[in-house]
C-alpha cells in the first residue's frame, strides 16, 4: 500500500501504475488542477507542490516538482497543493475572515505578484516553502538584501517568460520579514501523529512500487525483480516517462532505506548516503567546501535538489552531471553493495564509459566517501552554463590544489576533473603534469593550457561546440592562477557567490 497525507487527508492507495506522477495523480485522479503543467521535465516550476515530513521532532517543508515525483515515493509524506492554502485557513481561522489567504498569498495580491494561472500556483508553493523555512527561523534578523537572496534561490525554478519577478520578490520579502506560525504549525502536532501511524504500517508498497527499508531487504529486491528499475530522486528517470512516453513498469524506491539515508562524520571523511538529497548534501559540506556548495545551488532549481540524491547523480553517469567531476578532484571512493558483499571504488575508477559504470549485477551504490577539507588545498569549482540557474553544464572543471606559498607558489599537489569534455567525467592528467610541481605562472598556465587540449577531444552538440569547450576550459586555468594569485583583477560574476 502507499499512503500519504494529501493536504490533511489520509489517502491510501492498494495499486495504481508505478510511474503515474503526483501531477497526473493531482489533476486526473484528483480534479486538483492548480498544481499546472508546464513542461512536464522539472525545469519551470509550474508543477510545484510542497511535501512536509516528520523530521527531528518537526516538520520539514520542501517544494518539489510534482510532474517528476512518482507517486509511490510520497509514501507517508504529507503532499500540500496550492488549494490547500487558502481552504485550510479558513476553516481553521474562521473568526479572522479577513485573513483567509495564506500570508505568501496575501501578499502576492498587496504586491501585485499575481500572474497567469500558469506560473503563479507554482510560484506561491515555492513561497510556501520559504515561508514555512522562515517560521523556523532561518530569516530571523536578515536584512532586506539577504532576504531577497533567499528568495532568489527559492524561486530560482519558477520561471516566467512574460513579466517579472520584482513584485514576487517584495512580496517573499515582507511575508519572511516576521512569519508567525501558519494553520500548518497549528495542526502540527496532528500532522506528526497521522505521519506516525503511517510510518508504523508494515505494508508498504505495492505489486510493482517496492519499498524497501534496509540495504539487506534491497539487495534481496533487486535480485528477485532484476527488471525494476531503482528511483532515487527521479530528477533524471522519470523524464522517460514524461518525456519518451515510455513506461516504467517496476520501480525500487530507494528513499526509504534508511542505509542509503545516514550522513556520517569520521575523522578524517563524510560518509554519505546513496539517497541523500543534494538539499541535504550541500548543508553538509558548505562549511568544508564552499565551492561545492556554490555549485550544488547551481544543480536545476531547489525543487530539483530537493529530490535528487547524491547517489543519483553518480549512478547515471551522465558526461554533463556536476557532481562527478567535484568529488574525482576530491579523490572521493564510493561503497557498491551485491547482496551482503561490499567493496570500495575510486568515483575516478567508476565511469567506464558513456553511461557505464563498474556496478556489476544486482549492485547498488551504498553511499560516497568524501575526505574532509585539508587546510592546505582549495577545491575551486567552474560551472559554464547559458543560465546561471537551472541549467545544465557546457564545461564543469573542478581543481583541488595545494600550493607551496613559501617556495615561489610551486603546485605541491593538484586534481583536475573535467565533465561535458569527454564521453565520461574524468581526470585531465596531461594537464596536471604540466602544473605539478611547477610555479603558478603564465609560462606554467600556457603549458597546462596544451596539454590540456591533449587530455580531451570535446564534441559538438547542443550546448557547445567542441571548440568553444576546449577555449573555455583552457580559460578556466587562466582564471585559477589569477584567482589565486591576482583576486582583486576579477570581475566578479553576479550569481549566488
Ligand atoms: Fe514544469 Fe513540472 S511542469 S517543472
Ligand atoms: Fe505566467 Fe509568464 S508564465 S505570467
Amino acid at each position: 500500500m502507499i499512503e500519504f497525507l494529501l493536504n490533511n487527508e489520509v489517502v491510501q492507495i492498494e495499486q495504481e501504475q508505478a510511474d503515474l506522477t503526483v501531477l497526473e495523480y493531482l489533476r486526473e485522479h484528483r480534479q486538483l488542477c492548480g498544481t499546472k503543467e508546464g513542461c512536464a521535465s522539472g525545469d519551470c516550476g509550474a508543477c510545484t507542490v510542497v511535501l512536509a515530513e516528520s523530521c527531528d521532532h518537526k516538520m520539514r517543508y520542501q517544494s518539489c516538482n510534482s510532474c517528476i515525483t512518482f507517486l509511490g515515493s510520497i509514501h507517508g509524506k504529507q503532499l500540500i497543493t496550492v488549494e490547500h492554502l487558502k481552504e485550510n485557513q479558513a476553516k481553521e481561522s474562521s473568526a479572522k475572515e479577513n485573513h483567509a489567504l495564506h500570508p505568501v498569498q496575501q501578499a502576492m495580491v498587496d504586491h501585485h505578484g499575481s500572474q497567469c494561472g500558469f506560473c503563479t500556483p507554482g510560484f506561491v508553493m515555492s513561497l510556501f516553502a520559504l515561508y514555512k523555512n522562515s517560521v523556523e527561523g532561518s530569516s530571523a534578523g536578515l536584512s532586506i538584501a539577504e532576504r531577497e537572496k533567499i528568495t532568489e534561490q527559492y524561486l530560482g525554478g519558477n520561471l516566467c517568460r512574460c513579466t517579472g519577478y520584482k513584485s514576487i520578490i517584495d512580496a517573499a520579502v515582507e511575508s519572511t520579514a516576521s512569519p508567525e506560525h501558519d494553520q500548518f504549525s497549528a495542526l502540527e502536532s496532528e500532522t506528526r501523529q497521522k505521519l506516525a501511524r503511517i510510518a508504523k504500517s508494515t505494508k508498504i508498497g505495492t505489486e510493482n512500487y517496492y519499498l524497501p527499508k534496509t540495504c539487506d531487504e534491497l539487495g534481496k529486491l533487486i535480485k528477485r525483480r532484476p527488471e525494476a528499475r531503482l528511483l532515487g530522486g527521479g530528477t533524471d528517470l522519470a523524464l522517460e516517462v514524461t518525456q519518451q512516453l515510455k513506461p516504467i513498469d517496476q520501480i525500487i524506491y530507494l528513499g526509504n532505506v534508511s542505509g542509503l539515508l545516514k550522513i556520517k562524520e569520521h575523522k578524517d571523511y563524510y560518509e554519505i548516503g546513496a539517497a541523500v538529497s543534494l538539499s541535504d548534501f550541500d548543508n553538509l559540506v558548505k562549511n568544508d567546501y564552499p565551492d561545492l556548495s556554490h555549485l550544488l545551488l547551481r544543480f536545476g532549481s531547489r525543487q530539483v535538489r530537493n529530490l535528487g540524491t547524491v547517489g543519483g547523480n553518480i549512478a547515471n553517469a551522465s558526461p554533463i552531471g556536476d557532481l562527478p567531476p567535484a568529488l574525482i578532484a576530491l579523490d572521493a571512493e564510493v561503497i557498491l553493495q551485491n547482496a551482503s558483499n561490499i567493496r570500495k571504488v575510486k568515483i575516478d575508477e567508476f565511469f567506464v564509459d558513456y553511461r557505464k559504470t563498474v556496478l556489476g549485477k544486482n549492485e547498488f551504490i551504498r553511499s560516497v566517501l568524501i575526505p574532509k577539507a585539508d587546510a592546505e588545498h582549495r577545491l575551486k569549482i567552474y560551472k559554464i552554463s547559458k543560465r546561471i540557474d537551472d541549467d545544465i553544464s557546457a564545461v564543469c572543471m573542478a581543481i583541488y590544489i595545494q600550493l607551496d606559498n613559501s617556495n615561489n607558489s610551486i603546485i605541491k599537489s593538484i586534481r583536475i576533473a573535467c565533465g561535458g569534455m569527454a564521453s565520461i567525467p574524468r581526470r585531465a592528467n596531461k594537464c596536471e603534469n604540466a602544473l605539478c610541481g611547477k610555479p603558478l605562472d603564465d609560462n606554467t598556465i600556457t603549458q597546462a593550457q596544451r596539454a590540456l587540449a591533449l587530455d580531451f577531444q570535446p564534441i559538438d552538440d547542443v550546448r557547445a561546440s567542441a571548440g568553444y569547450r576546449m577555449q573555455v576550459a583552457q580559460n578556466l586555468l587562466a582564471r585559477l592562477h589569477l584567482e589565486l594569485t591576482e583576486p582583486a583583477t576579477l570581475t566578479q560574476v553576479t550569481d549566488y557567490a
